[in-house]
């Protein structure tokens, strides 16, 4: 992060907009993903599919120009479908694409948002919000664990007049400065469940911004003011006051209604009409919805697995089901931090407004809030200004009429949240052997040094090659989001059987790595350009489907299927302190893994389902820390030292 020389505004407005790859380049690297996934024969069909689709006058040729225009400037369907009886349709369709594109400062960034997440049917539990531990803490006392609550509160507070003052340090990667617009969409964000689509309400960006939190403990939600009547922010003694208010006015749990919000996005979509018909009820949400954000003040962990890194991820992830603390949420608020009894501490997110990159910046500052102990110094002020806590404002209980029809969603979605809660399995743990000063030191990237070993891991585990999803961030683009680095390579699978071959040499191994490495950084290079292959086959499938066309053949191809079946789900979420993220996997027979590399050691959160036969996290930790030694080791051994 680099202080802003000018303001965040300017710097917005100067951001170039997010490029459409040439189609060939996309479909030839396109085809060099697919190849080590498929038989020979398969290459064959999808290479003939690919032709097609790429020929001259061919559908992938029409369906490119509208997406360039429609990049540039409007889009345009005039000779796009000259069948009659589609005309009066698209003429329809132009009029809205063409306010669209004119709107529009991203061609990707709205049908993203939707594509990804709004649209998207599964519940945002496990399938879609991470979670973020923080270093974890020793609670012995309830006091303890409020005074913790209360200097991540105001920790929090302190990070959201850097943003409302417009001071927040604009993010680079070398030397671009990066989008910074995921930053204002943290705070008093929340996303609306919808019957067939959610939408997303931004109250933070509003001409009435909020001033409270939620907090909720035994599931009762309270309403806490936390700009106290002069509009100062509230002190940590003031909030711990209001913290011990909330516990003292809830000591039993009531009604989970929070948990409605774990279940499928149209049965909560429905259920959620229900609920807000209730004129308390709707009033209630609606104080949620605005607020800055919530804090989930939990008891002891349910369950404890035995590694309190895990415990915590589980926490952050999904609560524990029903038996733990996931009525004790509102899974469609943006940011809700957690506060365990004994000392787990972190966040969920709502992933629709924005990547896990801001959100562990958030938690960088508000750790070094509570580090430095800046905080101490505003007490005594606070004290000397003569303002005691019992000035406040009690917080405001936010109650809820639960019908019997609303009692009976509650234990449907009891129900749902159980069987994934009990589906999903994590190990999480601290790799201590080497970090990334080792791997720098010999002349590698250390992203796609550990992209290389989760490959290998894979490998090791399963005898063949997994489709590889890892997030690069395209913040260089006005709104950018993130483009796919699709990992498995033929190198990443010529550097597996390499480093798994008894009869290999460690020269032979340690070349298969460098080019294996050289390979998937090459790939994040032109990812972070926007010249990946996802985002932009996603561009040309929406374009067809909204100019009312069948989805062409090419996504419809076993080529296609089986590269987008991503059994790795990865992510690099680098944080100053030693933080993870965590999420569960993208499809049923898959591993979710995501890391924070440190100099001397790399954080790791992984995950797999138990309903999987072939996938267990435990395993795939035990194959993931031989192959990071063993990929040490062979370095080490090899006489092959990197070019300089
Ligand atoms: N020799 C020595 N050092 C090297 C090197 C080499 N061959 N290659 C890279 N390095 C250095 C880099 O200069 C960099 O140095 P720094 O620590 O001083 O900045 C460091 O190693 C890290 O670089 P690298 O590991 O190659 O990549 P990265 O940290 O830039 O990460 C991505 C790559 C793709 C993960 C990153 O660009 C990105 O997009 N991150 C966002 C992902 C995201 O949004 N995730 C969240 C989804 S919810």
């Amino acid at each position: 992060m680099v202080a802003p020389s000018r303001s965040l505004h300017d710097h917005q407005g100067s951001l170039p907009r997010l490029p459409v790859p040439p189609l060939e380049e996309t479909l030839n690297k396109y085809l060099k993903t697919v190849k080590p996934l498929v038989t020979e024969e398969e290459f064959q069909l999808t290479e003939e599919i690919v032709k097609k689709f790429a020929a001259p006058g061919g559908i992938g040729q029409q369906l490119q120009e509208k997406l360039q225009q429609g990049a540039t400037s409007n889009f345009s369907l005039t000779g796009y479908n000259k069948k009659k009886k589609k005309q009066q349709r698209l003429m329809k369709l132009q009029e809205k694409l063409q306010q669209r594109a004119k709107k529009s400062d991203n061609w990707l960034s709205e049908w993203w948002i939707n594509a990804a997440y709004l649209d998207y049917r599964w519940p945002v539990v496990v399938w879609s919000s991470p979670g973020l531990v923080f270093p974890l803490q020793e609670f012995r006392t309830l006091d303890d664990q409020l005074s913790y609550a209360a200097k991540v509160i105001v920790g929090a507070l302190d990070y959201k007049k850097m943003l409302d003052d417009k001071t927040v340090p604009i993010d680079h990667m070398g030397k671009d400065l990066l989008d910074m617009s995921q930053y204002f969409k943290m705070l008093g964000t929340c996303r609306i469940p919808g019957v067939t689509r959610d939408s997303i309400v931004y109250h933070g960006q509003s001409e009435n911004p909020p001033k409270h939190i939620v907090v909720v403990h035994n599931n009762h939600f309270f309403k806490i003011d936390v700009y106290g009547k002069e509009g100062k922010p509230l002190t940590i003694n003031q909030v711990l006051h209001q913290l011990r208010n909330v516990v003292e006015r809830s000591t039993h749990p009531t009604s989970p209604v929070g948990i409605l919000s774990t279940q499928n996005r149209n049965v909560w979509g429905k259920a959620y009409k229900k609920l807000r018909k209730d004129k308390l009820n709707k009033a209630s949400i609606e104080e949620i919805q605005r607020s800055i954000f919530l804090v989930a003040l939990d008891g002891p962990i349910v369950n404890p697995t035995g590694n309190e890194m895990t415990d915590a991820a589980l926490l952050c992830v999904h609560g524990n089901g029903s038996q733990g603390y996931a009525g004790n949420r509102w899974y469609d608020k943006t940011i809700q931090f957690i506060i365990g009894k004994k000392g787990a501490v972190g966040l969920t997110y709502e992933h629709t407004p924005a990547e896990g990159p801001p959100i562990a910046n958030l938690m960088d500052h508000i750790m070094n809030f509570i580090n430095t102990g800046n905080f101490q110094r505003e007490d005594s002020t606070m004290k000397e200004r003569k303002l005691p806590a019992i000035e406040l404002d009690r917080p405001q209980r936010l109650m809820f009429n639960v019908s019997d029809d609303i009692k009976q969603e509650i234990e449907d979605a009891k129900c749902a949240l159980d069987s994934l809660v009990e589906d999903l399995e994590m190990t999480c743990f601290l790799f201590t052997g080497f970090g990334t000063s080792f791997i720098k030191s010999q002349r590698l990237s250390p992203d796609s040094f550990l992209q290389m070993a989760i490959q290998l891991a894979f490998y090791r585990i399963h005898k063949e090659p997994g489709a590889h999803y890892e997030s690069a961030s395209t913040r260089r683009y006005l709104h950018g989001r993130t483009e796919t680095i699709r990992s498995c390579s033929t190198e990443s699978v010529e550097f597996a059987k390499t480093m798994l071959d008894e009869n290999a040499s460690a020269d032979e191994k340690a070349s298969s790595l460098r080019k294996a490495v050289e390979g998937h950084k090459n790939y994040a290079k032109d990812a972070v350009r926007g010249y990946g292959v996802d985002r932009h086959l996603l561009g040309l499938k929406l374009c067809a489907i909204e100019a009312g066309m069948d989805v062409p053949t090419l996504f419809m191809d076993v080529g296609y299927i089986r590269s987008s079946h991503m059994r790795l789900s990865t992510s690099q979420v680098p944080a100053r302190c030693e933080a993870f993220m965590c999420f569960g996997p993208l499809v049923p027979d898959g591993y979710g893994c995501c890391y924070n590399p440190r100099p001397d050691s790399v954080v790791f959160g992984t995950s797999a389902f138990n309903s999987s036969p072939e996938t267990d996290s435990a395993t795939f930790r035990a194959a993931l820390e031989e192959s990071l030694m063993d990929m040490h080791d062979v370095l080490l051994k090899s006489g092959l030292k990197a070019k300089l």
